[in-house]
């Protein structure tokens, strides 16, 4: 077999790629994807997104699995760029596991109805926006283990035109916080949810996700999408306690 990567624009029908994305081309630019097909000979088998060092999809023609020599071969390609990789598909994430890239595992697709007399907004959170990045990018650093805080928070503000972000203060301190952006089919794109360690499970994720999700059902959107990666209990018991529900079918992984 002699798979090779070849970078291009993503397709317009999506189901090519057996994705559910309406916007296909825009869902892409917003989201800072890169796209490539897999070609077997010439022939297409696959296709592979990245965004800058992760690898978040490898996907076989129409919905299926791709061949798994076929995804070792794509991983392999783009490994010198990306340090993780992301699938629904056990065989990519085997080939992950080949490839000792960082993390390996399944990440959920979730889609909430926003009814607005159900996610009345709380008036408590505070607005945030590019301009709080130093009171942020700490907090942002302790929740998700990360360095360079201040810069993600404040170029994310910066670049999507339209997103909104809130801070949660408990006696004084900023402890929690929320950022979301408005996709280009008007879905609300959850982004981060952050508590920090010592102040989890008091409901401030819970009042954050109410702060924004209200705020956009005041404003008319009516539907919320975000990720959540499998192992991450909470971030996936918090999104169903908010009513989100799988868009994408889950896929037990066996790693190896
Ligand atoms: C996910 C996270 C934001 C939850 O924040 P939180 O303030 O602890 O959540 P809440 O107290 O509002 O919990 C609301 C509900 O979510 C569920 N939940 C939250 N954490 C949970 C956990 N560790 N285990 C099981 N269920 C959990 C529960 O249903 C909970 O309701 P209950 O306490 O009445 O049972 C927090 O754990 C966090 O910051 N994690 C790291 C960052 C992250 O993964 N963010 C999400 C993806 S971007």
């Amino acid at each position: 077999m002699a798979y090779k990567v070849v970078p291009g624009r993503p397709p317009h029908d999506p189901w090519s790629v057996g994705l559910r994305v309406r916007d296909w081309e825009a869902w892409y630019d917003d989201a800072g994807l890169r796209f490539g097909w897999i070609e077997d000979g010439g022939e297409r088998v696959g296709a592979i997104t990245w965004v800058g060092d992760e690898v978040t999809q490898v996907l076989g023609l129409n919905a299926n699995e791709p061949p798994e020599d076929a995804s070792e071969a794509a991983l392999m390609w783009i490994k010198p760029r990306v340090l993780a990789a992301y699938s629904f598909q056990p065989g990519v994430v085997a080939a992950g596991h080949r490839q000792a890239l960082e993390a390996v595992g399944e990440v959920f697709q979730l889609r909430s109805a926003l009814d607005p007399a159900a996610h009345a907004a709380t008036r408590d959170a505070t607005p945030v926006s590019a301009a709080d990045a130093e009171t942020l990018g700490p907090l942002y650093d302790q929740v998700f283990k990360t360095k360079g805080g201040r810069r993600v928070v404040w170029q994310f503000f910066d670049r999507h035109e339209g997103s909104q972000g809130f801070l949660w203060r408990h006696q004084g301190r900023g402890v929690a916080f929320y950022a979301d952006r408005v996709n280009p089919n008007r879905d609300v794109q959850v982004v981060w949810l952050g508590v920090l360690p010592d102040m989890r499970r008091q409901g401030f994720g819970r009042r954050l996700v109410a702060a924004g999700l209200g705020a956009r059902a005041e404003t008319g959107h009516r539907q919320a999408v975000t990720q959540v990666a499998a192992g991450n209990t909470a971030g996936l018991r918090l999104a169903e306690a908010v009513g989100f529900s799988w868009e994408w079918t889950k896929t037990r992984l066996e790693a190896g």
